[in-house]
């Protein structure tokens, strides 16, 4: 008998090891990402951005969302402990599966680290809104705590982002950040036609489509760009 999707959601951990090898598989893979790119986002960018943070007040926000960020490693690492995931499997560095190219950028600026938090975590929330539909509970139960938070991240980038454009000076760094760090974000999505998403739809891990998640995000960073009077540079290439 060939394998069928699944039609009624996997309840437990437990649960999940009577599963089909290649759902089990594909939960495996979004656990281990997740623990390593929230693992690494927090060590290159939101650590990091306790040092630029001008302000008292910006620092303990940006020590908040940083400790939300190793908080998201330590969830998702947590998880994949009890699905017997090795833990080095969940670290950058410990294993070959490599952190997304969103986190090559050489943040140095406290502007610069605005703009990922804007752009980087609205793509994030975008993820985790699919996660939150997903087949397997615990992953859904997860996301589903993880999302204010991420709410919180770009709201955070929103906010100083607007404080950065109240003046001529600031508006274009932030401009120039933006047009330096959007076009690494249409990777963050997957590839087109991609084996992997299409794995991850027929268990109903995922709910959509690389491209259809690209395209919603493209929609949404141009309106929060446009409320702050930015531009987007095309990415139509790059995607
Ligand atoms: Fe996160
Ligand atoms: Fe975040």
């Amino acid at each position: 008998m060939t394998a069928s999707p699944h039609a009624a959601p996997v309840k437990t951990c437990a649960e999940l090891q009577q599963a089909p090898a290649e759902y089990r598989h594909a939960v495996e893979k979004i656990v281990i990402s997740h623990a390593i790119n929230e693992l690494h986002g927090a060590q290159v960018f939101d650590e990091p951005a306790i040092k630029l943070a001008p302000t008292p007040y910006a620092k303990w926000l940006t020590c908040r969302v940083a400790m939300e960020e190793y908080g998201h490693h330590v969830r998702f690492r947590e998880l994949g402990e009890e699905l017997g995931i090795p833990a080095e499997r969940m670290i950058p560095g410990k294993t070959d599966k490599k952190a997304l190219s969103i986190f090559d950028f050489p943040l140095q600026t406290w502007t610069e680290f605005c703009v990922i938090k804007l752009l980087a975590d609205l793509g994030e929330i975008l993820q985790v809104e699919d996660l939150a539909q997903c087949s397997f509970l615990p992953l859904r139960n997860l996301s589903r705590m993880t999302m204010p938070e991420e709410r919180f991240h770009a709201e955070f980038g929103r906010e100083f982002c607007t404080e950065l454009c109240q003046t001529e000076q600031g508006r274009q760094a932030v401009q120039d950040a933006v047009n330096r760090y959007f076009p690494m974000l249409p990777g963050f999505f997957g590839k087109a036609r991609s084996k992997n998403n299409e794995t991850f739809r027929k268990w109903g891990i995922k709910q959509r489509t690389n491209e259809a998640m690209l395209e919603d995000f493209l929609v949404r960073a141009k309106a929060v760009c446009d409320e702050l009077g930015l531009t987007l540079p095309d990415v139509s290439k790059a995607a």
